[in-house]
């Protein structure tokens, strides 16, 4: 199988060979997508050469190579092909876990429920599976500086990939609104890093401006091969469960670029053979950060409706994602949905995914909120089996969860928090005291005090 690649306007669907700096059609404005002509060919999805690819990527995983223990490259077949002489940027990223959650499983009542999660990926959020392929295109189109917008994962990953490479990265962030986590990741991979008085959106729109303005390459997911990266989460994934597709995996939604990569890998696996039907891909954002729930419900995909958004899930904090035509498209075509769920439901599906000792950062958490809406209104249903993407890792942001069990990120605390909280006690360093605290915590009937 041949992975020479195109670009192709998801607008009017005109094919370049090659793209600007701002990643956009040159007729129309819109976004690109990268296709390889190749597969479309009968040929290329034909059984066999499924099951030679599965065998394939398999092998792998006993090799020593840099590219070949990547949980990216791996799958390199149905990736954009680097020039001879051009090697990959890569932290060996991927290989993520695939876990079951039996507690949320038996609370909802769903038969099979498993969280795939990305933020085990070397910079603790899924953009490394992307950033390996941007990384290494940007090295090889000799670029001196990368730069992105971010709420703060891409910032840190994109700054520990340029580190890697050898590139120089320019950081925008929205002032006071990202995690110190993500911020001193940037910092300690070396970013040259700008914390802009605007949110995400402006961080963003400012960058399309420097794009044309700067000799800098961009490394948001409006580039098409972060997206490429991305999809192989999905070919992961399913490789985990045997082939056989899940009924529904559920995805938070941001920029949109990560529910487009893993709707793209999907359909590609199908077209390919690899597996026989497409799992419904469902996008879940935080009510205050809707713009595609609304968009969806009142122009029905149309057009973009954009909000002013507002969520402690800081790494969903986007109210005019760049890539929701491409999301709208994947939803029609796996036949998913869209839903959004408060500020309270997502804080309480954190705790809960944390007391299965897996935890994961607020934007997460939303896919097991927003699960708990979809078994509600019957589009989950109770005997089918759901994977939850959570895309970074617990220790992303320190500060909502200390916020949490102090009682300070709501007030008056809501009941239905009330028995997950987890203040942390002061005792003199007496063992007297610490078995008197032990003791009512036992009678407490769990580990609260
Ligand atoms: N979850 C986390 C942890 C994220 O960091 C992001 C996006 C998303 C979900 C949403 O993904 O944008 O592809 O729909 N974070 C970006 C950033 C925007 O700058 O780190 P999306």
């Amino acid at each position: 199988m041949s992975n020479s690649f195109q670009f192709r306007c998801i607008g009017c669907g005109a094919l370049h060979q090659s793209a600007s700096a701002d990643f956009r059609c040159p007729s129309c404005a819109d976004l690109l997508e990268i296709v390889s002509p190749d597969w479309s060919k009968p040929s290329a999805g034909a059984g066999t050469k499924a099951s030679e690819l599965k065998t394939l990527w398999q092998q792998r995983r006993l090799s020593s190579k840099p590219e070949d223990q990547s949980g990216v490259w791996r799958f390199r077949e149905l990736l954009p092909e680097l020039d001879a002489g051009h090697s990959s940027v890569t932290l060996r990223e991927g290989n993520t876990p695939l876990y079951g959650l039996h507690l949320s499983a038996n609370a909802t009542g769903v038969s099979a429920l498993f969280a795939k999660h990305q933020g085990m990926n070397p910079t603790g959020s899924f953009k490394d599976v992307g950033m390996t392929v941007a990384a290494s295109f940007a090295r090889q189109s000799g670029a001196r500086w990368v730069a992105c917008a971010s709420t703060g994962n891409t910032s840190a990953s994109m700054a520990a990939y340029a580190a890697r490479g050898g590139l120089r990265s320019l950081v925008l962030v929205p002032e006071g609104k990202i995690s110190w986590s993500k911020l001193s990741q940037a910092l300690d991979y070396g970013a040259f890093t700008c914390q802009l008085r605007t949110d995400f959106d402006g961080c963003l729109q400012l960058l399309q401006e420097l794009v044309r303005l700067a000799t800098v390459y961009q490394l948001n997911s409006i580039n098409p091969f972060r997206l490429e990266g991305q999809k192989t989460m999905a070919f992961e994934l399913m490789e985990q469960l045997d082939w056989q597709p899940p009924d529904h995996i559920i995805v938070p939604g941001g920029n949109l670029g990560n529910s487009s990569a893993i709707g793209k890998g999907l359909i590609e696996m199908q077209e390919l053979g690899l597996i026989k039907r497409v799992p419904k891909l469902s996008v879940i954002q935080a009510e205050g950060a809707n713009a595609l729930v609304r968009t969806m419900r009142e122009t029905s995909g149309t057009s973009l409706v954009s909000v002013q958004a507002e969520t402690r899930a800081t790494a969903i904090r986007i109210g005019n994602p760049a890539s929701w035509k491409k999301a709208v498209k994947v939803i029609l075509q796996t036949s998913g949905t869209c839903e959004q769920v408060s500020e309270i439901e997502i804080a309480q599906a954190k705790a809960e995914i944390g007391q299965e000792g897996i935890g994961c950062e607020p934007a997460s958490a939303v896919t097991l909120a927003g699960l708990k809406k979809l078994l509600q209104q019957g589009f989950v249903k109770r005997g089918e089996s759901v994977v939850l993407v959570l895309t970074g890792h617990a220790l992303k942001d320190p500060d909502y969860v200390m916020d949490f069990h102090r009682g300070d990120l709501f007030k008056p605390l809501p009941e239905v928090l009330a028995p997950m909280r987890r203040e942390p006690v002061v005792l003199d360093a007496d063992v007297s005291a610490v078995m008197r605290a032990l003791e009512h915590a036992e009678k407490q009937g769990s580990a609260t005090l």
